[in-house]
């Protein structure tokens, strides 16, 4: 079966995935949530992207956003999101779907967001198939067995016709995986997929991920609470506070030098490894503020031990400090060595 002739997408030279000063608003009682609130990246084909920061910072919906999944009465108010230079945002729902499970595969923290609990959890791998390809019942269903096997559930021949809830934690995630995955798609988007699993588990999710990053070239976009697997496994980082996107580069040195204080604050709140922490990120000081009541000038300026008087007025831009690397801080406007490019950068 070839899958690569039933692509969406033809070859493209540019990157896999580029996102364009992307807003997702969600309208509330208590005013306007701005959940992402004019992100711009790219990701590379092949690559592995790290996106981190506290709960509430948009992550998600930045996630579903790109997939036009956003929960009503969110939706996408502005913005472009390309992939392998397609315009996603204007396909049909019907040739957005053929991408959805097809182009870009999608994982979650909760498996029970995405698995069926009333199908079998391997016809549920066997119906993406068919969803995107002209194969036999048969052939679906060989090719189902043969992405249980390649996620390590134990027995599959016995465990393609359990339940999901017959499946343990760590079973269901793999399973999710299997489904997100079978049809080999260019992306996949996982929204901290090991954050509910043990330590162990988790390493076993994060080991089959880079598999299929090498065994198939698949772009992963890793939203995570855990900065060592970002350390670990992402060439680069995307560091979210607010809404947008405060810091970005390659994983090492944003980790080594980060040049935002809330990267600084993240990267000092992370648990020793010797503590054995699972509850994800110790608390930094204070919380991130309400999306529908952003602070004035930088969103991160009530609880920045660093703020200057600009930081309560004006926000600042997304300042070019290296190559590949961005930093929306004032404090990084004196550090870039690139001033008069600086603010030209998006
Ligand atoms: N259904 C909803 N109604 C109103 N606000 C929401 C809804 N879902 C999410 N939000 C808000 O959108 C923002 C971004 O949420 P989310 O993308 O889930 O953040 P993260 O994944 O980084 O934890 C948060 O401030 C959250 O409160
Ligand atoms: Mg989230």
């Amino acid at each position: 079966m070839s899958s690569a002739s039933e692509r969406t997408f033809a070859q493209h030279a540019g990157p896999l995935l580029r996102v364009e000063d992307l807003r997702v608003h969600i309208p509330t009682s208590r005013g306007v949530v701005e959940a992402v609130d004019g992100v711009s990246f790219s990701i590379n084909k092949g690559e592995i992207v790290g996106i981190v920061g506290e709960s509430g910072c948009g992550k998600s919906m930045l996630a579903l956003s790109i997939v036009r999944l956003v929960p009503s009465p969110g939706r996408i108010i502005a913005g472009h999101v390309a992939m392998a230079g397609r315009d996603l945002l204007s396909l049909s729902e019907r040739e957005m779907r053929r991408v959805r499970g097809n182009d870009v595969g999608m994982i979650f923290q909760d498996p029970s967001a995405s698995l069926n609990p009333v199908m079998r959890v391997g016809d549920q791998v066997s119906e993406t198939v068919e969803a995107h390809h002209a194969v036999t019942a048969t052939q679906a269903k060989q090719r189902s067995l043969d992405m249980l096997r390649a996620v390590r559930i134990p027995g599959p021949e016995l465990r393609y016709r359990d339940y999901p809830h017959q499946y343990s934690g760590g079973m269901r995630q793999r399973a999710m995986i299997a489904v997100g995955s079978v049809n080999h798609p260019r992306l996949l988007i996982a929204d901290e997929p090991t954050t509910a699993l043990d330590v162990t588990v988790q390493a076993q999710i994060m080991d089959l991920l880079l598999a299929m990053n090498r065994a198939t070239g698949t772009a992963i976009m890793l939203i995570t609470h855990n900065i060592a697997l970002v350390s670990h496994f992402c060439s680069r980082v995307l560091v979210m506070y607010a809404g947008r996107i405060v810091e970005s580069g390659p994983t090492l040195e944003v980790f080594e030098t980060p040049k935002h204080p809330y990267t600084d604050a993240l990267l000092k709140a992370v648990p020793r490894i010797e503590e054995k922490s699972e509850g994800g990120l110790l608390p930094i000081e204070g919380r991130p503020p309400d999306l529908a009541r952003k602070p004035r000038g930088c969103a991160f300026h009530p609880r920045c031990p660093q703020r200057k008087d600009i930081c309560l007025v004006e926000e600042p831009p997304p300042f070019k400090i290296g190559p590949g690397r961005k930093a929306r801080c004032w404090l990084a406007q004196e550090t870039s060595p690139f001033e008069e490019d600086a603010r030209l950068s998006s």
